[in-house]
């Protein structure tokens, strides 16, 4: 029988079976060729592998290919509700039998003979294991375009607080089904079902095997801008899971850089408009002050976002007008002491002023948490 060796939670050595799921939308012209040389890694590595297709209702005559093929290992499941391809991947490793599981893409940019190493770092005691473009030794092809490099380096730097890995956005890794039993709270938003699962297992031991990736050559890629966009929408998601106590902070300073824009970029269209100098500084403020208002009953203090509108606004004005002042005198102070500052120089200061106060009064004061009804 074909049999690979893993250890278990006591250390023993017993034998593990492997479950592949692929997730696929119009791969038909793929399957043949990763059943083929899937088969050669089983047979070489003896290994007791079986395959889980989880096609989105592709109707492009997967099924067909499927069952008409003789491996008994390999198996379709067509689905009709809840599409996309993390809940794809989620359902398959629901019902996938293995002790180990591995995800990765039908269209052949993840090369199969890559698993026997992934398999390996696991029974060497790494929970979960990442087939790495980017780890040492690992490679893209070289017709990959700026954007996509550019994209990728970029979103690799926004998962950073969660993992020091090379490579955390790859489809392609590998886990033991008692890990991802462990999974709280899946979310399954977007293309990175990797990195949610690593994080939502809290996975300690993460090892990199370095993989070629390989560009796609039949079939088209489905990664859409919108899907990107839904990334910093998982990220923000993410953060919230893993840093609830500091996120509040992070959340608050982001809010209060959308502010200083919209603050400076009023100052400035009042300037050149030929407003007064002062009127332009005090309505760049006002305004400014609102949006700061609404973004962070929305974001930073949400629990409080279905509170009443008016009275917390009024609470708000209250509280930061105390902040907006202080913001006012050093700004003004500055432009009167030295004439020849920029304004917006001068502005800066001012809101450096005015988010310290503003923090403090909107945490200890409009959001006090005991002004709140918590949610059960
Ligand atoms: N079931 C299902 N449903 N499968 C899907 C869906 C869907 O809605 N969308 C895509 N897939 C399948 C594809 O058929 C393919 O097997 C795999 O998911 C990856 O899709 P691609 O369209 O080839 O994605 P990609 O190459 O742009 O993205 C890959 O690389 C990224 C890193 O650059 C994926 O592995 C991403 O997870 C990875 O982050
Ligand atoms: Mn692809």
């Amino acid at each position: 029988m074909d049999k690979t060796r893993d250890e278990d939670n006591t250390g023993n050595t017993n034998f593990a079976r492997v479950t592949v799921v692929v997730p696929t939308y119009k791969e038909v012209l793929n399957l043949p060729h990763l059943i083929d040389r899937l088969a050669k890694v089983r047979e070489e590595n003896r290994l007791d592998l079986d395959v889980l297709i989880m096609d989105d209702n592709s109707q492009d005559g997967s099924v067909e290919l499927i069952t008409a093929r003789p491996e008994r290992w390999v198996q379709i499941v067509v689905r009709t509700t809840d599409r996309g391809l993390s809940p794809a991947v989620l359902d398959g490793m629901r019902r996938a039998q293995g002790d180990i599981l591995v995800c990765m893409d039908a269209d052949l940019s993840h090369p199969p003979e890559r698993i026997p190493a992934m398999l390996t770092a696991l029974s060497l005691g790494a929970d979960f294991v990442v087939g790495s473009r980017y780890a040492h030794g690992g490679t893209t092809d070289d017709d990959w375009g700026f954007f996509r490099w550019l994209n990728s380096r970029v979103a690799t730097l926004l998962a950073r607080p969660f993992t020091n890995i090379q490579d955390p956005m790859s489809g392609f890794f590998a886990l033991r089904r008692t890990t991802y039993q462990q999974a709280r709270d899946l979310n399954p938003i977007g293309y990175k079902i990797g990195l949610e699962l690593l994080v939502k297992c809290g996975c300690q031991n993460v090892l990199e095997v370095p993989i070629h990736f390989e560009n796609r050559t039949r079939g088209e890629s489905k990664l859409s801008l919108k899907e990107q966009l839904r990334y910093v929408q998982h990220i923000r998601r993410l953060y919230l899971h893993s840093y609830a106590t500091f996120s509040e902070v992070g959340q608050f300073l982001v809010v209060g850089l959308t502010g200083a824009v919209v603050n400076l970029g009023l100052l400035t269209a009042g300037l050149t408009l030929g407003l007064e100098r002062r009127t332009a500084v005090a309505g760049a403020i006002l305004i400014s002050m609102t949006s700061n208002f609404l973004l962070n009953r929305r974001f930073t203090f949400s629990y409080a976002k279905d509170g009443p509108l008016i009275p917390q606004y009024l609470q708000y004005v209250l509280s930061v007008s105390f902040g907006a002042l202080a913001n006012y005198v050093v700004t003004m102070g500055l432009l009167n002491r030295s004439p020849d500052l920029a304004p917006q120089a001068a502005a800066g200061a001012g809101i450096a002023v005015g988010t310290v106060l503003n923090f403090i009064a909107m945490k200890y004061l409009v959001f006090r948490r005991r002004h709140i009804r918590l949610r059960t």
